[in-house]
């Protein structure tokens, strides 16, 4: 991998230690272009002109196609959203719940997670087990949990692929055996992954799993996207509906609801403009490859980690084995609040990277256009705060 080369085309690596990815990552010159072009396009030439409206429809048809590639699932099973929240929520609200019905996930999730879940114990009387998980939880010990926690009223095992708060790379796969053995869906929030991790959805056994563009894709903000296994659309009741949701007829006396097609989660317009960037992001992400940027991102973080746990009132909190992390890296320094500490970074030594509040931490996150240089500066700035 040309670094060197890869951060030429990313502007704020000549500015800044962007180490925030896990948050957001930072756009490469193509992907703000595509996004800019297009939106000139629609201005110049009108955005309903013959011609303009159609190339709109393809790139959406194309970023659906990007998608379903980067996921190993067909076309047919990919929804674009806003981003992961949003497809989350698709699923979530749109299972059909029974009191008493039990969703399964862990302390360590992000809201996007634990909100969505506990609104459907507040509206439906489904019930939340909430696992205990310490950051560095092992693998077998996680599926124990899981194991226990499972009934024959489970209905959805719902947990990130990767945790937003330290990094802990859930064994996803046998988790998701677990799920199907006891006849319950799996759902993966892919905040972390998607752009990371490759990634496989048949492989891995996923029934949905819902991806951002905005951080590790180094897309735009607004455009993410959703796969939901086929078999299962017909059981997902879309909430917000507009013309998708109907069986085109035109009687505007008659109406019978659109079941089997993911279309039918897809209100009226949205953005050619961000879908464009998707496009491009995901071209620019798959000409890398994920395999070598998970490679390159473990390759920094074990060196990050292995520093800091050298250092006396350090405590690093992300595991350290490759296998159970990723480029993410949490840790605490006794002492210092997490967003002091993140402030001082920045104010000190234009770092950019964040606090997380539960476990109370710093955040670090490396991707593959982050050096072993800006790491070295990371650990002179945590070595500074301790
Ligand atoms: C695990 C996880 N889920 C969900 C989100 C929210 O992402 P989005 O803005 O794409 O909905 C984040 C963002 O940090 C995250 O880390």
């Amino acid at each position: 991998m040309d670094v060197a080369r890869l951060r030429q085309q990313i502007p704020v690596c000549q500015r800044y230690t962007y180490v925030n990815t896990g948050w957001s990552g930072p756009s490469p010159l193509s992907v703000t272009r595509a996004i800019r072009d297009r939106l000139d396009h629609e201005m110049d030439e009108g955005p309903t002109t013959p011609g303009v409206y159609e190339s709109g429809r393809d790139i959406q048809e194309r970023a659906r196609a990007g998608v379903a590639q980067l996921l190993n699932a067909s076309p047919e099973e990919i929804l674009l959203t806003e981003n992961t929240t949003q497809g989350l929520n698709i699923v979530i609200n749109g299972l059909p719940w029974e009191p008493g019905d039990e969703i399964i996930t862990c302390n360590l999730e992000h809201s996007s997670v634990l909100v969505p879940a506990y609104y459907q114990q507040r509206r439906h009387g489904a019930v939340v087990k909430v696992l205990d998980l310490d950051a560095d939880e092992p693998a077998d010990s996680i599926l124990a949990k899981v194991d226990a926690a499972l009934s024959e009223r489970t209905r959805l095992v719902f947990f990130s692929h990767v945790q937003y708060s330290c990094g802990l790379r859930m064994p996803v796969k046998e988790i998701g055996r677990l799920a199907r053995s006891r006849g319950a869906l799996m759902m993966l929030d892919g905040a972390q992954t998607a752009g990371q991790v490759p990634l496989d959805v048949a492989d891995i056994g996923a029934d949905f799993y819902s991806i951002p563009g905005q951080k590790w894709l180094l897309g735009s903000e607004g455009a993410g996207a959703l796969y939901m296994r086929g078999e299962l659309v017909s059981q997902v009741e879309p909430i917000h509906v507009a013309g998708h949701g109907a069986v085109p007829g035109g009687d505007p006396h008659r109406f019978e609801a659109s079941t089997g097609s993911i279309g039918k989660f897809t209100l009226s317009s949205s953005s050619a403009a961000l879908r464009a960037g998707m496009v491009e992001s995901l071209r620019f992400i798959q000409d890398i490859g994920v395999e070598e940027i998970e490679g390159r991102n473990l390759g920094l973080a074990a060196a990050l980690k292995s520093a800091l746990c050298d250092m006396p009132r350090v405590r690093v909190l992300t595991p350290l084995d490759g296998a159970a992390s990723t480029g993410l890296v949490s840790f605490v320094v006794d002492g210092v609040n997490a967003k002091d500490g993140v402030s001082q970074m920045w104010e000190k030594h234009r770092i950019v990277a964040r606090s997380v509040a539960y476990p109370d931490s710093m955040r670090v996150s490396l991707h593959f256009f982050n050096t072993e240089d800006e790491v070295a500066q990371v650990v002179e700035a945590v070595s500074n705060l301790a």
